[in-house]
């Protein structure tokens, strides 16, 4: 007796196999079986009609930290068929949380001061597992985190004795179950991080087997060098490098990523190497001065001092106030931005490269967020690939659902198989469609019509259902590559 049955489903397994009809049958959570199952009693069971079956998607790059523990955030992703978030990247994460100073930009974007309440990183995913999270959760360590609970400034190198004390909260962490560490070079109070600091800090992840994720410190000229940093960590602490957002800043480097694909598939063949990328050509982040000159438009979406600019280009802001755009960035700040500073080929070629994975790097607690934060998911399968045809449909899942678990070590997730968890969406491939866009960026997928978390609905149009389907998902010791 099956506790689900999906009958007559276009299954796209999450493998990269090609689609086939069958019943699902799902019991206890699981996927208890695949096949003819029409003869076999279950509680409920839902004709599919067609739609395609595909496992719930892995956002391999969220901001999700908080946002995991606020009821209701979760729609953004449930409604993508997302069903499970990896968060603290980008150097950031919410836990350990006893910062020695005041919380340095770009954490902001996450923390605030009550919700640095957790002393510890297990202390973070024992509040996860109490609060009920709507999706499953793999939680990395993020260095700037780190640093800012043993530092007293910045601005400055760690010293040994500071690398030893955030060694050991890396390793309390992993013996917690966190998923690995992120790194964000390319931010100020990270910058002064070297390679030296960050291999002295991580070195817990080898034995761990754990992931090593970074926003690069430089993404624009200096990006080769930034791509061999990368891999040397990973060589260096013998673990694997995922590449968080790739992409080519600025109009200097636009058409760069023939060269960064061929020195990561150089690199892929020495060493595990990931990679992921959202389907959009602005990036979003802290708005700062410097940031402005290599974006031809700049939105801003977010300002604590002027709550009432979210939403406005930066540009018409400055014109307002007579001023230049850095000025006015001054008196916005703290506050975040969306940059226009892609070319749309180099997004189109790092999607359409095979071991591209998809994450969302949304900003739930935005005023106005980068609509990749509700979009992401849907525009791969709506827009890249139904309508642009960059890849076909077995390849847009498997990029979001069999390749980020085989390449973060997920078992029983991510391919629709006997046994595995039962994260499942159910969508129509004919209308499939984001609708978040910049003027109206909250605003949930079209065409998908039903999403499952661990065998429990989570969400159909419009409405969540169950708030608490989701779980922490603790690395356990896994075989270093
Ligand atoms: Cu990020
Ligand atoms: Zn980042």
């Amino acid at each position: 007796m099956f506790d689900l049955c999906i009958d007559g489903a276009t299954v796209v397994d999450g493998s990269g196999a090609p689609a086939y009809v069958a019943d699902v049958g799902v019991c206890g959570g699981t996927i208890a079986a695949i096949g003819q199952l029409s003869q076999s009693p279950a509680q409920q069971r839902i004709d599919a009609n067609g739609q395609v079956l595909s496992p719930g998607f892995i956002d391999v790059h969220t901001h999700d930290d908080r946002a995991l523990l606020i009821a209701g955030m979760m729609e953004a992703k449930l409604s993508q068929g997302v069903t499970t978030v990896v968060t603290g990247n980008c150097g950031l994460s919410l836990a350990p949380g006893r910062l020695r100073g005041a919380i340095p930009p770009p954490l902001d974007l996450i923390a605030t001061p009550e919700w640095l309440r957790f002393a510890r990183f297990g202390d973070y995913l024992q509040a996860l597992e109490e609060s009920a999270i709507a999706v499953n959760a793999m939680c990395l360590v993020g260095h700037l985190t780190l640093r800012a609970n043993v530092m007293d400034s910045l601005d400055r190198a760690a010293t040994d004795a500071e690398c030893a004390a955030m060694r050991e909260l890396l390793a309390e962490a992993l013996a917690a179950g966190a998923w690995g560490m992120s790194t964000g070079t390319f931010y100020a109070p990270a910058r002064h991080a070297s390679a030296d600091e960050i291999v002295a800090v991580g070195e817990p992840l080898r034995g761990a087997g754990g992931l090593f994720t970074t926003h690069m410190r430089n993404e624009g000229e200096l990006v080769a060098q930034s791509l061999e940093e990368t891999f040397s960590i990973g060589r260096r602490l013998g673990v694997r490098v995922l590449i968080s957002h790739h992409k080519l800043a600025g109009i200097a480097n636009h058409g760069r990523s023939r060269e960064t694909l061929d020195l990561i598939a150089a690199a892929m063949q020495r060493q595990p190497v990931s990679l992921d990328a959202y389907p959009y050509n602005a990036s979003s982040t802290v708005l700062r001065p410097e940031f402005i000159a290599r974006a031809s438009a700049v939105r801003v979406s977010w300002s604590e001092k002027h709550p009432d600019q979210a939403g406005r280009l930066l540009a018409e802001i400055a014109a307002d106030w007579q001023c230049d755009q850095e000025s006015a960035a001054n008196r916005l700040m703290p506050a975040g931005a969306i940059y226009f500073m892609m070319d749309e080929e180099d997004v189109r070629r790092i999607l359409a490269f095979p071991k591209t994975m998809i994450g969302s790097d949304g900003m739930p607690h935005d005023d106005y967020p980068h609509p990749r934060l509700w979009g992401t998911f849907p525009r791969v399968l709506g827009h890249y690939c139904r309508e642009q045809q960059l890849f076909d449909l077995t390849t847009a899942i498997h990029k979001m659902s069999g390749l980020p678990a085989s390449e973060l070590g997920l078992s029983r997730r991510g391919t629709i198989a006997e046994n595995h968890a039962a994260d499942l969406l159910l969508f129509d491939p004919q209308t499939v469609a984001d609708t978040a866009s910049y003027d109206e960026p909250r605003s949930a997928a079209t065409g998908i019509s039903h999403v499952w978390v661990n065998g429990r609905l989570a969400y159909t149009p419009g409405v969540l259902h169950d708030h608490g389907a989701g779980r922490v998902l603790r690395r356990t010791a896994r075989t270093s590559e």
